[in-house]
């Protein structure tokens, strides 16, 4: 460890660490736009200046080696004015935007300014870039807003592979813009929209839906693959739940943003991440329970299901490699040794979908297929074998395949195929319940409630223990 001292304070860095590094480390702020942890270093903003060892000339923390007896001053008057120039020639000619900006609340620029900037300066006449450029079917690029720090270039570059950007032109004119193509077509390509560090790349998907203030970020896990990324799933915030016009917009999920979980996807996810509300709101929700496709009551329904299985003489359970492990667990406690019980995966990937990469994206388009192989020993489903009754938990099952069997289906959306199940049992969503999947490399990612359940609908869990 290098010992080193930052406004008289001694704090460690480790060999070859940064000053800026080591100073965020140690909750000291230095302000910075171009450095990013997960990528190379740019140093081109410079409002990280800071000074050394007293030395008039003063040097980018984000690229600047600490080494033992440094003495860093992020305080004194020298760094206040270069702050101050360097938030001058941002803001002089980025536009007064903020108003109607969806960055705003969560801007760099915008809390820089406040914290380091100066009084308002300047009447020049602005400098006008393509506004609301489209640089994909997913984003817009404003370039009047871009402070060109680069880091949305470096991503497509270091991380996601894609060079689908580039800065061009130079001077006054430089800017942001796709490169090669007329395509920006990259699976991991909404993760510059929050890397960048101000409001110049917008995603079409939130676009003036909220201002951010209003939302608030649950923790939970994408389903989409068994990587079982983090991710955080915006909804309205309690205290604004009350003020709400539309009722509709307290269920409703926002945006989705990474997590970010250096043991599992560091801070990025895929574009079918970021697009989690959607695949849950695809398909219409299952919401009543049904027996003969006649509504029924949630207990009526899990009574005629306990009579169904008391009768049967050899029943089976298909599982669901969505399930969350407690209620994987919770069915082996109710029916291990009664029960036949195949494993199998509810999903395939989709038509146009990356199947495999070497970033996140698994093959394997389920979230727990590692929870219930830990649980269950792997049995495929053999319609040989003459199951009399089948509970199928979860999509994706062809209930033509199941024979003659008296059909007891839990799912969380509608069933619009030929063959309709005996019992249908409406369970709750990943989104309305606790729990934890198991990801391809055996690692265990917790998910917290976002929206409580509607009322007829059971956690398969509950449904479990009442057999
Ligand atoms: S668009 Fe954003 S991330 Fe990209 S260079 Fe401009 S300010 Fe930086
Ligand atoms: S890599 Fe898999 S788990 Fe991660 S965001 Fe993409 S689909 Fe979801
Ligand atoms: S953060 Fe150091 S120059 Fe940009």
């Amino acid at each position: 460890m290098v010992e080193l001292r930052i406004d008289n304070r001694v704090i460690e860095a480790f060999e070859g660490e940064t000053v800026l590094r080591a100073a965020l480390r140690n909750g000291i702020e230095i302000p910075h736009f171009c450095y990013h942890p997960c990528l190379s270093i740019a140093g081109n903003c410079r409002i990280c200046l800071v000074q050394v060892n007293s030395r008039p000339k003063l040097a980018p923390s984000c690229n600047l080696p600490a080494t033992p007896g440094m003495e860093i001053n992020t305080q004194c008057e020298p760094v206040r004015l270069a702050r101050h120039a360097a938030l001058q020639f941002l803001t002089l000619n980025h536009p007064v935007d903020c108003g109607i900006c969806d960055k705003a609340g969560e801007c760099q620029l915008q809390n820089y300014q406040v914290k380091y900037g100066d009084e308002p300066f300047g009447i020049d006449p602005k400098n006008h870039k393509p506004k609301f450029y489209n640089l994909s079917d997913r984003i817009l690029l404003d370039n009047e807003r871009c402070i060109l720090c680069g880091r949305c270039v470096r991503f497509t570059r270091e991380v996601s592979g894609s060079f689908g950007l580039g800065i061009v032109e130079r001077g006054r004119r430089s800017r942001v813009e796709r490169l090669n193509s007329e395509v920006f077509d990259d699976p991991y390509s909404d993760n510059i929209i929050h890397l960048c560090p101000v409001g110049a790349l917008l995603s079409r998907d939130f676009l003036y839906k909220s201002r951010v203030w209003f939302l608030e970020p649950i923790r939970s896990v994408c389903p989409g693959c068994s990587r079982c990324c983090s991710v955080n799933v915006w909804k309205r915030a309690k205290h604004w739940q009350f003020r709400s016009l539309d009722e509709e917009k307290n269920r409703m999920i926002f945006r989705i943003t990474p997590f970010d979980n250096p043991d599992i996807n560091g801070p990025w996810i895929c574009n079918k991440g970021f697009d989690l509300h959607k695949i849950q709101t695809s398909k219409p929700r299952a919401l009543t329970p049904l027996i003969k496709e006649e509504a029924a009551s949630i207990e009526d329904a899990i009574r005629e299901t306990v009579r169904l299985i008391s009768h049967a003489r050899k029943p089976a359970i298909l599982l669901s490699s969505y399930a969350s492990n407690e209620e994987l667990a919770a069915c082996k406690i109710a029916l291990d040794g009664k029960f036949d019980i195949y494993t199998r995966q509810d999903f395939q990937a989709g038509s146009g979908e990356t199947l495999e990469d070497d970033i996140l994206i698994k093959y394997d388009k389920n979230p727990n297929t590692a929870g219930a192989l830990a649980l269950f020993e792997p049995r495929k489903w053999n319609p040989l074998v003459g199951h009399d009754t089948v509970i199928v938990w979860g999509d994706g099952v062809d209930f033509s395949t199941l024979g003659t069997s008296a059909i007891i289906h839990l799912t969380n959306f509608e069933n619009h195929g030929e063959k309709k199940a005996d019992i249908i049992i409406p369970i709750s969503t990943f989104l309305e319940r606790k729990g934890s999947f198991t990801n391809f490399e055996g690692k265990t990612n917790h998910f917290e409630k976002v929206f409580d359940k509607p009322a007829d609908v059971i956690h398969a869990a509950d449904f479990f223990e009442r057999l």
